[in-house]
């Protein structure tokens, strides 16, 4: 059986992405917004199994420290592992290019996702006053923040 494997996302892979990203999402990012970040150089990364693309993630370095700019799962795999897998990638990525943290944004509304973050050892920091679009009006953002101890910290 074949086995599920990380790859960089390449601007050939970002068809499927926006496919899951337009189901999974009521404001998905465009296209255009995928082949920017890699075009910026961003962490960008998918998870598939055979053909078949699970999930993926973008994270963006600054300086020091990282932005997770996109976590997501395919519909019908969600509630599997596949998010915190993606997410432990992530943190294995950052810690091993020596960043001190992780920074992340998440709607108050989105309570599945900010169990995934909270039981990854995230930690609230702060909020961004109407910084989402939403249905009515625009949405919060809660600003999480996971630090990465070093030995002897
Ligand atoms: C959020 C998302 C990435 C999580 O990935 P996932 O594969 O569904 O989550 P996992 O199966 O890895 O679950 C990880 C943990 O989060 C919890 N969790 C995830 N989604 C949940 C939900 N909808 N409700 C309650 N808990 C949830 C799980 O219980 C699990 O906790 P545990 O380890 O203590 O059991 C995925 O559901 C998704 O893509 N959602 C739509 C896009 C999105 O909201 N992205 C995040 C934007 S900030």
């Amino acid at each position: 059986m074949a086995k599920m494997q990380f790859r960089a996302m390449s601007e050939t892979d970002v068809g499927a992405v926006s496919l899951i990203e337009q189901q999974i999402y009521e404001f998905p990012w465009s296209p255009q917004n995928f082949i920017d970040s890699i075009r910026a150089g961003y962490e960008a990364h998918c998870l598939w199994h055979d053909y078949s693309l699970l999930g993926y993630l973008v994270v963006m370095r600054v300086v020091d420290e990282c932005h997770l700019l996109n976590l997501s799962v395919r519909a019908d795999m969600q509630g599997k592992g596949l998010g915190k897998r993606l997410l432990q990638w992530a943190i294995d990525w950052a810690q091993s290019c020596h960043m001190k943290g992780m920074l992340l944004e998440v709607r108050p509304s989105n309570t599945g996702a900010q169990r995934l973050y909270e039981t990854t050892g995230f930690k609230l920091m702060g909020v961004r006053k109407h910084y989402y679009p939403a249905a009515q009006g625009r949405e919060d953002a809660l600003v999480l923040f996971k630090p990465f101890h070093t030995q002897g910290e």
